[in-house]
């Protein structure tokens, strides 16, 4: 008996240490943990249970036979984060490049498989070379096994993307159709077509870094939600991510205990607004003082920054916030933006969070840039995402709220269940200075007559009360009472219960 035990030991060890000393001294090297290392930082202590420690590649090609390492460059299974249970696999760069084989894609699909069976999430904590090039075809099957998944469990278990290395060709479209990705500082990049090919094809030279690094993706492509500076920072920070998402989509998300009073008055939020409404002020501070204990998970913050996504918790319930930012671009609609929120909102649709709104929006960007990026299109992305959303939702008109972006920001006409207004709202078509000199053309050569029709425009429209008188507000508010309207509303609508016509499923316009 004792040497059966001796074997299992010996076999463990070996699978343990993946692709050898010499190569896990490299990847410390680079800064970069290991692929066990990584699970170890990442999930409650001592909770991982490794699944398939003992597969192996079956590939006989450019002498793989005589190259068989247990665990095959990917260790799987599932643990916990804080008492709740999730899948995980985490690619060994050790190990061939944490290149994907056949039977490395045959793991990442049974705890997949799995997690959808059991409404558990997954998460990837993604470092490979890609396909594994002596296996040819074998290692392209095995990719789009694992996509066939990722679509399948999409809106079902929240799938989330750690980028600890490289990610690049058919690889890339794995985390970017799962619903949140993350990447890490200096170490990771994503890219469908690597430098050299950029270089050969359209003569461009970029660095791996400016093509598909952590900066790129979180400022310019908006492909990742965020970037850390290193592996223990990211894995600590998915941890605290993961607490606001529930396990799937028949789940609430998990109740948190606080000891910030739902009651809890702002003094200071009543002079938010400036006087002059021109003047920008930062929207994340309202964020911050609604929030419970201040805490915000901001997401994509450097990217489409005109309007701000993320979490929060109000009572201890988790909430996807969703604001105009009038620091940039003075709060204006554009594509980025549009599409930025939206798929925020559909995540927040998709998984039972109820979405808080917070308005102020002078319109949609103009310009030929957006028109020919297809604004349209894109603007109606948001639109289609808060009509179509069934979850609650709280909306709070700050200062601005014109035309169509009025509507588009989960306006009461599009099912908001409770909307307010602070007393600085100003609910119009437009702004009253373009709004005299469309009505007031022929007065436009006598400055003092528009200055008196602006005025009496703003003193008409420019506030919520005409809103209100309508219906279209529920009430208008004091902005130091917001945290507790909110948690009031979120209350009330504990259990709404609303469904969208039965259908195969929508078309967004995408
Ligand atoms: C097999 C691979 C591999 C791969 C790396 N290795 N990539 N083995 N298949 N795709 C192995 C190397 O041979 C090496 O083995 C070890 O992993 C570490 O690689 P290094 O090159 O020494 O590391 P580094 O210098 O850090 O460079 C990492 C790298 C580079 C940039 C990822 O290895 C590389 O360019 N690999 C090829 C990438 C690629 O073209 N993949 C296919 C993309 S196409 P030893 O034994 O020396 O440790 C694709 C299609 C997917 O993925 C389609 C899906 C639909």
């Amino acid at each position: 008996m004792q040497d059966i035990i001796d074997e299992l030991q010996a076999r463990r060890a070996a699978a343990r240490m993946g692709g050898g000393e010499r190569r896990i001294a490299a990847q410390h090297k680079k800064g970069k943990l290991t692929a066990r290392e990584r699970l170890d930082a990442l999930l409650d202590e001592g909770s991982f249970e490794e699944w398939d420690m003992f597969v192996e590649h079956d590939c006989t090609d450019f002498d793989m036979a005589d190259q068989r390492v247990p665990g095959d460059g990917v260790v799987t299974g599932w643990g916990t984060i804080n008492g709740r249970k999730v899948f995980v696999f985490s690619q060994d760069f050790t190990v061939f490049g944490g290149s994907l084989s056949q039977a490395h894609a045959g793991k990442i699909c049974k705890v997949m498989d799995q997690a959808v069976r059991l409404g558990v999430p997954v998460i990837g904590l993604n470092d490979s070379g890609g396909a594994r090039i002596q296996e040819g075809v074998g290692s392209l099957a095995g990719y789009a096994e694992v996509f066939q998944r990722n679509v399948l469990a999409s809106g079902v278990v929240p799938q989330l993307s750690m980028i600890m290395g490289p990610c690049a060709g058919g690889a890339v479209y794995s985390p970017a159709m799962t619903d949140f990705v993350f990447m890490v500082r200096d170490t990771s990049y994503l890219f469908v077509t690597g430098p050299e090919v950029v270089k050969t094809v359209t003569h461009e030279e970029v660095s791996h870094e400016d093509l598909g690094g952590a900066s790129a993706h979180t400022t310019k492509s908006g492909v990742a939600d965020l970037a850390f500076d290193n592996d223990i920072e990211a894995l600590r920070q998915l941890r605290r991510f993961f607490d606001f998402l529930p396990a799937n989509n028949r789940q609430q998300p998990p109740v948190w205990p606080t000891s910030d009073a739902s009651d809890r008055a702002e003094p200071s939020l009543d002079s938010l607004i400036p006087t002059d409404p021109a003047q920008p002020y930062d929207i994340k501070e309202l964020i911050h003082k609604v929030a419970d204990e201040e805490d915000f998970f901001e997401l994509q913050p450097n990217h489409a920054a005109n309007i701000i996504i993320g979490f929060g918790r109000i009572g201890g319930h988790t909430v996807g916030f969703v604001a105009n930012q009038p620091m940039v671009l003075a709060g204006c609609l554009d594509i980025a933006s549009s599409i930025k929120a939206a798929r925020f909102v559909r995540f927040c649709d998709c998984f039972n969070i109820p979405i808080v709104t917070f308005v102020d929006v002078p319109g949609f960007l103009p310009g030929t840039a957006q028109e020919h990026g297809g604004i349209i299109k894109h603007g109606a992305k948001l639109l289609f995402a808060f009509a179509e959303a069934t979850v609650p939702k709280v909306t709070v008109i700050t200062r601005k709220a014109y035309g169509g972006a009025y509507d588009v920001m989960s306006s009461k006409h599009l099912r908001g269940d409770v909307n307010y207004a602070w007393p600085t709202a100003e609910i119009a078509v437009m702004g009253p200075k373009g709004a005299v000199e469309i009505i007031f053309r022929q007065d436009r050569d006598d400055p003092q007559r528009i200055a008196q029709r602006t005025a009496e425009y703003r003193e008409k429209f420019a506030n919520p009360f005409v809103a209100a008188q309508k219906g279209f507000i529920d009430d208008v508010i004091m902005p130091r009472n917001t945290r507790r309207r909110i948690a009031r509303a979120l209350h009330l609508l504990a259990d709404k219960v609303l469904e969208n016509p039965w259908r195969k499923h929508d078309n967004i316009p995408l």
